[in-house]
């Protein structure tokens, strides 16, 4: 008999410990430390997490021929492919990872079903294969090439698995499988990183690409796919606001192709459907110009949006005023509220400030700063801006307007929106090609683009 070994887990990072911590070393994080049973035997521990080939060798990089490096699988899910950087690598494991409800369970039964003749096995941990069914109808396409195994067992699994020999695994998800080799229950942190290591080690061994979903909780209790990042090949992470119907898919690492790619979906009663023009999404349809609204034409990994900015400016009721923001870090808008007062002389600090990112989106671009700081000032004024007009530039703690990168990818979107003037930094390089259809505006200080917008404004 092996002997039965305990060690303590931080389960926001995995950092390993022989003793208890307050503290995880690692993360930082305070009571994150739980004891767990490690078998240290001659099965495969939670050491094993990384793959090793038996037959090894160094290979000169000159040596190594074309077919030897990744071959790709187009999924025809054209978005979710050009996330992954062109399709998904055969023999790579990737993690979608999201809270729970988002639609990852929807999002990874989606894929076989819009691949026709892709011989898939999705194996659920949480469904039955009933539910699993009713959702596939809900969501239509073609049934005949999924399997379904509704299994939690890590080793029935690998087994089915290696019987079947399909193109694609998918798992849902690695906090509720477990493996027989570890002695601590599924969902803990070297369950996860066990399973993980197993799966990496099949999908390397068959060439088989393997999907894997894994929640992340708010409160960190279920070992999260933190400590999954240093397995998996691909990390997505799939967020949101439940309470919208917009859906974002982000790449968060990829071995693969680019990272911060980005998809936005759209979940309907009948499953998600990609977006293929995000910023109109973002862009309120009032009609009407009221004031407080200011588009920002922001990009978010190469993916450029417009997103529609919109504040309240109100007399504050008590005497500390209220500061709040949804989708945007309320800090920067203190900054920002801080900027106005200091170097432009707005008196803001007895007032309540209101922010809010049109369509449930969170931003973090800098370049949204001027639209925010150009919504405050047209709720303040109660002078509604010109619903033709974009802004991109960052605004500096000393009231500078601050060239923000790839300004052609922004002006192109906002040209191809329909519309008519952009407010950028003229710190920003010269750009290459001429606008026909937009009017470029460079400004170096806020004073000149609120004179600019706010006086012509107020004089129709
Ligand atoms: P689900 O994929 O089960 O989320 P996860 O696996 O991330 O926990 O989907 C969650 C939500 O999606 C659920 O609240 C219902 C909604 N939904 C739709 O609106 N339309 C649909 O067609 C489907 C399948 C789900
Ligand atoms: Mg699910």
């Amino acid at each position: 008999m092996a002997k039965v070994k305990k060690a303590f887990f931080c389960n926001n990072c995995g950092y390993e410990s022989a003793k208890w911590l307050g503290q995880c070393p690692s993360c930082g994080q305070w009571n994150t430390m739980v004891e767990e049973v490690i078998q240290k035997g001659d099965g495969p521990t939670s050491k094993s997490a990384t793959f090793s080939p038996q037959s090894a060798h160094p290979v000169k990089l000159s040596e190594i021929k074309g077919d030897m490096a990744e071959e790709r699988l187009l999924l025809s899910a054209g978005e979710f492919d050009r996330v992954l950087g062109g399709g998904i690598v055969k023999g790579s494991l990737v993690l979608i990872g999201g809270e729970p409800g988002i639609g990852k369970s929807t999002l990874s039964l989606q894929i076989p079903l819009s691949c026709d003749g892709l011989r898939t096995l999705y194996v659920s941990g949480e469904e039955s294969s009933r539910q699993i069914k009713m959702r596939a109808d809900r969501l239509g396409g073609e049934q005949e090439n999924v399997t379904v195994l509704s299994e939690t067992s890590l080793e029935n699994i690998l087994d089915q698995a290696k019987a079947l020999a399909p193109q694609l695994l998918i798992i849902d998800s690695i906090q509720t499988i477990f493996s027989q080799l570890v002695d601590s229950s599924a969902g803990s942190v070297s369950q996860v990183r066990e399973c993980a290591a197993s799966l990496l080690r099949f999908a390397k061994e068959t060439s088989t690409p393997v999907i894997i979903i894994g929640h992340i909780t708010k409160d960190g209790t279920i070992a999260g796919p933190k400590v999954l990042e240093h397995i998996v090949d691909v990390v997505l992470q799939f967020e949101g606001d439940t309470r919208h119907s917009f859906r974002i898919l982000r790449s968060i690492k990829n071995r693969f192709g680019a990272s911060a790619e980005l998809a936005v979906y759209e979940m309907t009663s009948s499953g998600l459907k990609e977006v293929l023009n995000p910023s109109e999404m973002f862009i309120s349809t009032h009609g009407e110009e009221l004031s407080g609204c200011a588009v920002s034409a922001t990009l978010d990994g190469t993916r450029p949006f417009l997103i529609e900015v919109q504040a309240l400016v109100s007399t504050a009721a008590y005497g500390t005023p209220q500061r709040s923001a949804t989708g945007f870090d309320v800090r920067r808008m203190n900054m920002l509220l801080a900027v106005l007062e200091k170097r432009v002389g707005f008196k803001l600090s007895a007032k309540d400030v209101f922010l809010n990112m049109a369509g449930g989106i969170r931003v973090t671009d800098p370049a949204c700063d001027l639209a925010i700081v150009i919504s405050i000032l047209s709720s303040n004024f109660d002078v509604p801006v010109s619903q033709k007009i974009a802004f991109a530039a960052e605004i500096g703690l000393s009231g500078e307007v601050r060239p923000v990168s790839q300004i052609e990818r922004r002006i192109a979107e906002a040209e191809k929106l329909g519309f008519e003037k952009i407010y950028i930094s003229s710190y920003n390089q010269k750009e290459e090609r001429q606008h026909k259809k937009i009017k470029v505006i460079r400004c170096s200080t806020i004073p000149q683009i609120v004179r600019d917008i706010f006086q012509s404004e107020a004089g129709r």
